[in-house]
């Protein structure tokens, strides 16, 4: 079996549906349930005798060692964390404890069940990192791609912490040959996103005939990957990945913000016409994130080359999909985006 952290969460619960749908090895999932963990993205997996749930922090070192020596899997997956830029701006303690602290403690809970195994298993196991492609900074308009060769230049708490993790997980390899993967990859989007991500935030204000709020002039350039392809590389790279190293993994999709935005209103005018007008009318630009990383491009020909991985979706088919989901799963929406949610909202748009 494998363990995956954080598997209730917008990646890590689209790994989990995926992984099961793709074989039969079990899977035991633990993730704290913060507001970005929902137990309903895990819904039609509940008796699946494939899955396991356990609600827990990974800060909990000792349990976590105890689920270890139970359940010994094969490999951990390793998604849990904050994951939001603007709540890392608005309050970075969290992203401190539970991006470095809890892959710390879960670095040392693996390292210590690790160590105890018998030599078989102990060259199959595999501790597979989840990071960020903004661990490196920020790019120029004519800078080349992050490579994994490329120095780290975090910028925000949120990259800052990940490339705390990022390091230790390095380090975990390097001094006590704990069989590491990293995985370094851009902006993911699809369905089960939680509505504070710039795609869910826009389709919900734009069905809704609230404004789009884009942060400056809108000209910050992101590379976009469809969350499924997202897994199957993970799945690949934990397969066939080398201990030790690192895979970047993009969609080669490098696009605007307002680009993206118009394109999501051109979709929902399409699939869900407004009486009152195209949706572009509701484009509002509000004032910029405080440090906010100009550009992001991924140069994955390492992880294409070494382990033949390719996204299949482009942006077009990855965004129809994505709305139609959206368009199709409005419960889902309207159950997470009551209460604390609101609050997050007023907090980080009241201002500006
Ligand atoms: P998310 O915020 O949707 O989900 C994070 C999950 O981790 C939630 O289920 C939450 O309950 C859980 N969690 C948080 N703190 C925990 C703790 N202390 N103990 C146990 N569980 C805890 O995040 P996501 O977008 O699914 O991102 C998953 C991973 O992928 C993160 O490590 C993130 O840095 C990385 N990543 C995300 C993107 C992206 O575009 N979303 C891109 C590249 C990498
Ligand atoms: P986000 O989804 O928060 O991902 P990240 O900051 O990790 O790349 O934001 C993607 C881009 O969209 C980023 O440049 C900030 C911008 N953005 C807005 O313009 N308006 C918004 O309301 C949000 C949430 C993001």
């Amino acid at each position: 079996m494998i363990l995956v952290t954080g598997g209730a969460g917008f990646i890590g619960a689209n790994f989990v549906l995926d992984w099961l749908a793709h074989g039969d090895e079990p899977v035991l999932n633990l993730d704290l349930l913060t507001y970005a963990g929902n137990l309903e993205n895990l819904a039609s997996i509940e008796n699946h005798p494939g899955h396991r749930f356990v609600r827990l922090d990974i800060c909990e070192r000792d349990t976590v060692l105890g689920l270890l020596r139970e359940h010994r899997p094969r490999a951990i997956v390793h998604f849990a964390a904050e994951s939001h830029v603007d709540r890392s701006i608005h309050g970075p303690a969290a992203f401190i404890r539970t991006n470095i602290e809890g892959s710390f403690s879960l670095l040392e809970a693996a390292r210590e069940h690790w160590g105890a195994l018998p030599e078989a298993e102990k060259a199959a196991f595999r501790f597979l990192h989840v990071s960020t492609d903004e661990v490196y900074g920020s790019l120029g308009p004519a800078d080349p791609a992050f490579a994994e060769t490329t120095p780290y230049q975090p910028n925000s708490p949120y990259s800052a912490s990940k490339a705390a993790s990022d390091h230790l997980v390095r380090a975990w390899h390097h001094t006590y040959g704990l069989p590491t993967l990293t995985t370094n990859c851009s902006n993911n989007y699809g369905p089960l996103q939680f509505p504070e991500k710039l795609i869910p935030l826009m389709i919900g204000n734009a069905l809704a005939g609230k404004p789009l709020p884009v942060y400056g002039d809108g000209l910050n350039v992101r590379d976009w990957l469809y969350v499924g392809d997202h897994c199957a590389a993970i799945r690949r790279v934990l397969q066939a990945g080398r201990p030790g190293e690192t895979y970047n993994i993009g969609g080669n999709q490098e696009m605007t913000n307002i680009a993206v935005v118009r394109e999501l209103c051109r979709l929902l005018d399409e699939l869900r016409p407004d009486p009152a007008g195209p949706r572009s009318r509701l484009i509002t630009h509000v004032r910029d994130r405080p440090g906010h990383d100009r550009r992001y491009a991924i140069d994955a020909r390492k992880i294409a080359g070494e382990l033949g991985w390719q996204p299949a979706e482009t942006f077009a088919s990855g965004l129809r999909r994505t709305v139609a989901w959206y368009l199709d799963n409005p419960g889902w929406v309207e159950r997470i985006t009551s209460g604390r949610y609101t609050e997050w909202i007023s907090r980080n748009y009241g201002a500006r």
